[in-house]
């Protein structure tokens, strides 16, 4: 039976530890979909489009893996796409209690998807989407932390504004 996984998030914007959990994934799942969350209650720094323009761009390679966009309930988006598996990345115990009422809840929904914890490689377990935007606004270097075309916009997006 092949299995098709949905790895959801915000990835505003996606990091070096995602890509590492897209990578586990893409060798356990027979399809991953990176699937970005289109009206979160978060106030953005990257736009939709952007968002999915540097996902699409740091999966380039990864024949099994699609990105994708959704809107509502994560298991009824699963329903749709056929995937029977919901990716979730836990660095440390602090991720642990979040993903757990998220996890229940999606089971309670549906009983049909199975929430999957994968733990990203050490070097990122401090690494975040939050931490990256903080660092980069006030000049720190994440070289190293997010894919090249994400450092790349950025450094653009700090030049158009001064308080991100
Ligand atoms: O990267 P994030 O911001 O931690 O991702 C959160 C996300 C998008 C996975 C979560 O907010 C979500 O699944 N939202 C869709 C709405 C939903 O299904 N809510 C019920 C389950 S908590």
């Amino acid at each position: 039976m092949k299995i098709r996984a949905v790895y959801p998030g915000t990835f505003d914007p996606v990091t070096n530890g995602h890509l590492d959990l897209i990578k586990r994934s893409a060798v356990q799942f027979d399809k991953v979909i990176v699937a970005i969350l289109k009206n979160s209650d978060k106030l953005p720094l990257f736009t939709l489009e952007e968002r999915v323009e540097m996902l699409k761009e740091a999966v380039r390679g990864l024949d099994n893996v699609a990105v994708a966009t959704f809107g509502g309930l994560l298991v009824d988006y699963a329903h749709r796409i056929k995937a029977s598996v919901i990716v979730r990345g836990i660095r440390a115990v602090s991720d642990y209690e979040y993903e757990l009422q998220m996890a229940l809840m999606n089971r309670r929904l549906s009983s049909k998807v199975e929430t999957v914890f994968l733990m990203p490689a050490e070097t990122y377990t401090y690494l975040s989407s939050r931490m990256v935007r903080e660092v980069s606004a006030l000049g720190g270097s994440v070289h190293g932390l997010v894919p090249p075309g994400v450092e790349r916009r950025l450094k653009q997006k700090l030049s158009q504004k001064t308080d991100i």
